[in-house]
């Protein structure tokens, strides 16, 4: 992808990773590629801002090329060390010799610890902190934990430009730069997934950060990320989402997630979701050998219920779902109605696993489990139907 003017004199000169499938080790099932994002503003200096995954380095200085020779960039911002933004730092050190670089504190710490090397200029920033480029004074804007410790956003009020990095991203890898110019719908499910799998365990720090910076009152035209499309059609759209997810605002929508060794517990899934549906509430089945966890998570993002159901193999979880439960821990969902239910042969052990989890997950309601023996029987069929129905009932009538 070449440079491309997204303002007056700003530029996107990123990158666009078309086939990675994998992101985050095999955490994030990208199924339509990445996008490493960077930014380039024609000033009185010229800056520099994120930079790309290590391996793309040739082809992001030839993007820059486009624009300007690499060598005469000022000013580096670094607003996130993650190796998908960082990964051509040791590169640009040293085509951009005399630039000066502004981070964090803690961007500082980690590159060094990442690289072993820093350019010979650095300014540590943070909240308040501006630099004056010509025609427009830059913001820094401390955003830790979203997505690291040393995250931060930088702004031009000038351009009405947040530059936010990880934060607004989604994995969507395409040959245009700007919201409207691709599939909306698909954008913010892209949008979504992202949110759920990078940022939902940092929600409250997120909606602590929006409620601030909606004091400051930034006049915002573009949100440009460093993953995916610039959003300038939808930016009041994707800021309303983020503090939808980040409150933890759900609907009346239900996952039932399950693995299963002889269907039984497949049985009792579809069994339960008769029970849902008939109360009218939106429900879907995800069997863990099918689906892919990216997905799911992306689904009970915004779900007021999680079911949670595996048959049990020597007294434990079958193995998908000891996975994705622990995985499930890490995200730290707040705040969901839940219960457990499956199938054993004897001694048992799936559902009591699964509601120990549930049992440590932060405001959560857990309703009464069902561990049914070898297959369910016409009567335990219609305590899943009822467990589903009542369930339901409760999400239904819950603000
Ligand atoms: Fe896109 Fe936290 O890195």
């Amino acid at each position: 992808m070449s440079a491309v003017k997204i303002k007056e004199n700003v530029y996107a000169v990123g990158i666009v990773d078309w086939n990675q499938r994998d992101f985050h080790g095999s955490t994030y099932k990208t199924i339509r590629g990445v996008t490493y994002n960077s930014y380039l503003i024609k000033d009185d200096k010229t800056v520099l801002i994120d930079l790309v995954h290590k391996g793309f380095e040739k082809e992001f200085l030839d993007n820059i090329r486009q624009v300007v020779d690499p060598s005469k960039i000022d000013i580096v911002i670094i607003n996130h060390i993650e190796p998908d933004h960082s990964g051509a730092f040791c590169e640009i050190v040293k085509v951009c010799s005399n630039a000066k670089f502004y981070g964090t504190q803690k961007a500082k710490e980690g590159l060094f610890k990442y690289y072993g090397v820093l350019p010979s200029q650095w300014q540590s920033v943070k909240t308040n902190d501006s630099i004056n480029i010509g025609k427009r004074t830059l913001h820094f804007i401390d955003t830790p934990m979203l997505h690291w410790p040393d995250s931060m956003f930088t702004y031009s009020p000038q351009d009405k430009i947040l530059f936010s990095n990880d934060g607004f991203g989604q994995h969507y890898a395409a040959n245009k730069v700007f919201d409207d110019e691709v599939n909306k719908d698909i954008l913010f499910s892209e949008a979504q997934k992202y949110y759920a799998n990078i940022l939902l365990p940092y929600g409250s720090i997120l909606s602590a950060k929006l409620n601030a910076l909606s004091k400051t009152a930034l006049d915002i035209d573009i949100i440009a990320p460093s993953h995916g499309l610039v959003w300038r059609a939808n930016a009041a759209e994707i800021l309303d989402k983020y503090t939808q997810w980040s409150s933890n605002i759900c609907k009346n929508k239900i996952a039932v997630i399950y693995e299963t060794m002889w269907k039984s517990s497949e049985t009792m899934a579809r069994k339960i979701m008769e029970g849902i549906s008939s109360q009218g509430a939106e429900g879907y089945i995800f069997d863990l050998a099918v689906n892919d966890r990216t997905d799911i998570v992306s689904y009970i993002l915004d779900s007021k219920g999680i079911i949670f159901g595996s048959s049990t193999h020597d007294n434990v979880c079958l193995p998908i779902m000891a996975g994705f439960i622990h995985f499930f821990k890490g995200l730290k969902v707040k705040n969901r109605k839940s219960f457990a239910f499956g199938s054993f042969g004897w001694g048992g052990g799936a559902v009591k696993e699964i509601e120990e989890v549930l049992k440590g997950c932060e405001g959560f309601e857990l309703f009464p489990s069902i561990s049914i023996q070898y297959a369910p029987n016409q009567e335990e069929l219609s305590q899943c139907f009822q467990a589903g129905s009542a369930f339901a009932k409760a999400i239904c009538s819950c603000n």
